[in-house]
């Protein structure tokens, strides 16, 4: 059953969450549960890109965005039941940022759970950042949905381990975008192993919601919008029936459905990255069903970056984007096309294309 409210949710009433929704012309679409007891919401916040200059100096405008993003988040009534932080805290994965990433994220009145972006990783293959969040995968159960946290920023042993003089080298050659040198992200086997193994006591029925950094799709390789094993990985949770996979990384509003599995990514609090149509002249698949960000401008550092909050509860998950410089958007399953949606603009009428780059 679909319920249409026209007023304004009850957890967008938070202080710094309200002022950015409050002209928005939305006829917001809840997902009415059987038990609405059994609603629940969480925060998402990713990609912060905390990057250190030097002595006590960091960028700034990384450091607000994820300031702001904590600050925002401690205001939500109802409270999210936890935050999940997708991957990227810190830009070059040295101790220094992420002790200041970690810092800022500690004022979150809430439990945290952390992704590994590929920023965090290639520095010292994520020893550090274990320190401060554990396990590079996990999973975990919560008011009856399943969740998995993996590691897709992985890649070949001998690119790891073999390849560079400097751990420095490796971490910034994994850092650039275009970069010949790079090196696909995948799962890997020993991981889809866990996972199958993890996945094999939970009925097909429960809801399951995956955590990556990359995609697990292949939409753009130039810039790693891609998991080298996303069909291993999407085999393993093709049985269940109520499967949605969340990704940070690529810094724009990306939603896709393939078989019962929907794909949402979130936002970076960091900058936007292009919609890799409107940028590079190079094979890509963006899912169909994605309508890119209004003018999401890569030389307006804060246009379109922003954080989420994640309605869960019938197993598809339904995103509030809410925007810094940009239209707040939602996209949210419809059962009735069974196919994630933008409330605003998933009607071609209504699309303003994305900026041309190139
Ligand atoms: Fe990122
Ligand atoms: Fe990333």
């Amino acid at each position: 059953m679909i319920k249409y409210d026209l007023s304004r949710r009850a957890f967008m009433k938070g202080a710094g969450a309200a002022a950015a929704v409050s002209t928005l012309p939305l006829s917001l679409v809840e997902l009415a549960f059987a038990d609405p007891a059994q609603n629940f919401t969480f925060g998402y916040i990713s990609d912060s890109h905390i990057q250190h200059v030097k002595g006590a100096k960091f960028v700034r405008n990384w450091d607000r965005g994820l300031i702001r993003a904590v600050a925002e988040t401690n205001l939500l009534r109802p409270r999210p039941d936890f935050v999940m932080f997708g991957g990227d805290l810190a830009q070059l994965g040295t101790k220094e940022e992420l002790d200041h990433g970690a810092e800022m994220l500690s004022k979150l009145s809430h439990k945290l759970y952390c992704v590994m972006g590929e920023h965090d990783y290639y520095l010292d293959l994520g020893e550090y950042w274990s320190k401060l969040y554990g396990d590079h995968y996990y999973s975990f159960d919560h008011k009856g949905v399943h969740f998995v946290v993996l590691n897709s920023i992985l890649t070949y042993d001998e690119w790891t381990f073999d390849r560079w003089p400097t751990a420095e080298q490796r971490m910034l050659e994994m850092a650039g975008l275009d970069n010949p040198n790079g090196s696909p992200f995948m799962v890997g086997e020993k991981q889809r192993e866990w996972l199958a193994k993890d996945l094999e006591t939970v009925d097909k029925a429960t809801p399951l919601v995956v955590f990556s950094h990359s995609p697990i799709q292949k939409i753009y390789k130039g810039w790693n919008f891609w998991t080298e094993d996303a069909e291993e990985v999407q085999a393993i949770l093709a049985p269940f029936a109520r499967t949605s996979v969340i990704y940070g990384h690529v810094h724009q509003i990306q939603y896709n459905q393939i078989g019962n599995i929907t794909f949402n990514s979130v936002m970076a609090t960091a900058w936007p990255w292009p919609y890799p149509q409107s940028y590079a002249q190079a094979e890509h698949h963006l899912p169909k069903l994605t309508v890119p960000m209004n003018r999401a401008d890569p030389f307006f550092e804060r246009d379109a970056t922003g954080w989420q909050f994640v309605d869960v509860g019938t197993g598809k998950v339904a995103l509030e984007y809410n925007l810094y410089n940009n239209t707040n958007r939602r996209v949210a399953y419809n059962p009735v096309t069974g196919q994630p949606e933008d409330s605003a603009y998933q009607d071609p009428a209504r699309q303003i294309a994305p900026q041309d780059h190139f």
